[in-house]
């Protein structure tokens, strides 16, 4: 089979427009360079490496950038394998197909993508609502640079910018549709002001407790926005400023004990909750021991039967209270958790 149709036929469920556009826009044009996970880190390839097409046309993540740093690609490429942490990647092709379906963009909208990356969406939503409707935009230079050539190689030229997404994007506002394809911790009040009413914002929210939400909102009101969580499990790399912060040494502020019942599973619905209503709170876990931590020093540690809160805000308190919800609504799937994003921030309950 040929390359890219034995990509378009990994898209599972993506439906035919947005297959068209997978078929019409070649990966590889937007991967010349990436790495490879290989034992000791990563090693840069390059087009034409032996395997490349093997390893763009496959429904993988790849990543593009490691550690902030440009650099490293080259760095890599003359001394072998970096280790570190990939801060830019091109998204696995089936996900980005589900996104462009759950955000449903059409012929006639404008959109507002945050995250270039390679510029590889940016050119799939090109390529199907023409480059005049497009505004794509990153936080990082070299990356904006690299994209905006690979897409004006094929013909795109949307307007594509170095910005800080968390801002939204003001001078080509207002968007009908607004994808990030980087996690926010809360969704930004300015992407919902930056939209028309009626308008669509698909979004994943950073999981640091593990179970990565995807909102699907809609604007309902100038400054309004609603709607729920998608089925889809999502971890997207999180805006740079919004990373985990080093949390440790951990607060020696005293605690106070008791016992509990509720241990924290990411894959159960209620975690989804509980990690909606607990924005920038990390989790980390050694056997039966649980952590629940936070910048402001407020922290939280169970032990399987007991649990000691210590910081200015009972952590464990608002998990357990995610918990009792989702059983009082009858444990329903995470498409229950609803979101409301106004002037006074995020809001999330169950339908
Ligand atoms: C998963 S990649 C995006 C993939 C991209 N859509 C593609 O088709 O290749 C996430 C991107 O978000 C960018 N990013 C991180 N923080 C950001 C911020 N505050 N504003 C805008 N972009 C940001 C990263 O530089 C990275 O390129």
């Amino acid at each position: 089979m040929e390359d890219t149709e034995r990509l378009v036929a990994a898209l599972g469920m993506v439906s035919p427009e947005w297959r068209e556009a997978f078929r019409a826009v070649p990966r590889a044009a937007f991967l010349t360079r990436f790495f490879r996970p290989v034992a000791g880190g990563y090693a840069a390839i390059a087009a034409g490496d032996p395997g490349f097409a093997s390893m763009v046309y496959r429904d993988s993540v790849l990543p593009t950038e490691i550690d902030d740093d440009d650099s490293l690609w080259d760095y890599a490429r003359e001394h072998g394998p970096v280790d570190g942490v990939p801060t830019s990647s091109s998204s696995q092709p089936s996900l980005m197909g589900m996104m462009l379906d759950a955000l449903g963009a059409r012929p006639g909208h404008r959109v507002l993508e945050i995250g270039t990356g390679t510029g590889w969406n940016a050119a799939l939503l090109c390529h199907r609502l023409g480059s005049a409707a497009v505004t794509t935009i990153d936080i990082d230079a070299a990356l904006v640079a690299r994209a905006r050539e690979a897409l004006a190689a094929l013909g795109f030229t949307p307007a594509v910018d170095v910005a800080d997404g968390a801002n939204g994007y003001p001078p080509n506002a207002p968007y009908d549709r607004i994808l990030a394809t980087c996690a926010v911790a809360t969704i930004p009040h300015a992407w919902v002001t930056q939209a028309t009413v009626g308008g669509r914002i698909l979004a994943s929210i950073y999981g640091h407790l593990g179970a990565g939400t995807m909102p699907l909102l809609e604007v309902t009101a100038p400054g309004v926005a609603e709607g729920h969580v998608l089925a889809t499990g999502s971890y997207f790399m999180p805006l740079r400023a919004q990373r985990l912060p080093d949390l440790l040494p951990r607060s020696s502020s005293p605690g106070v004990t008791r016992p509990t019942q509720v241990y924290l599973d990411s894959a159960a619905p209620w975690s989804a909750l509980a990690e909606l209503r607990l924005p920038g709170v990390a989790a980390t876990n050694s056997g039966y021991d649980q952590w629940l931590l936070h910048s402001d020093g407020s922290w939280a540690h169970s032990d399987g039967d007991r649990v000691t809160q210590g910081g200015p805000r009972r952590l464990w308190d608002i998990l357990e209270s995610a918990h009792a919800d989702w059983s009082a609504h009858g444990r329903p799937p995470r498409t229950a958790i609803h979101i409301r994003v106004d002037q006074t921030g995020q809001h999330t309950w169950l339908a």
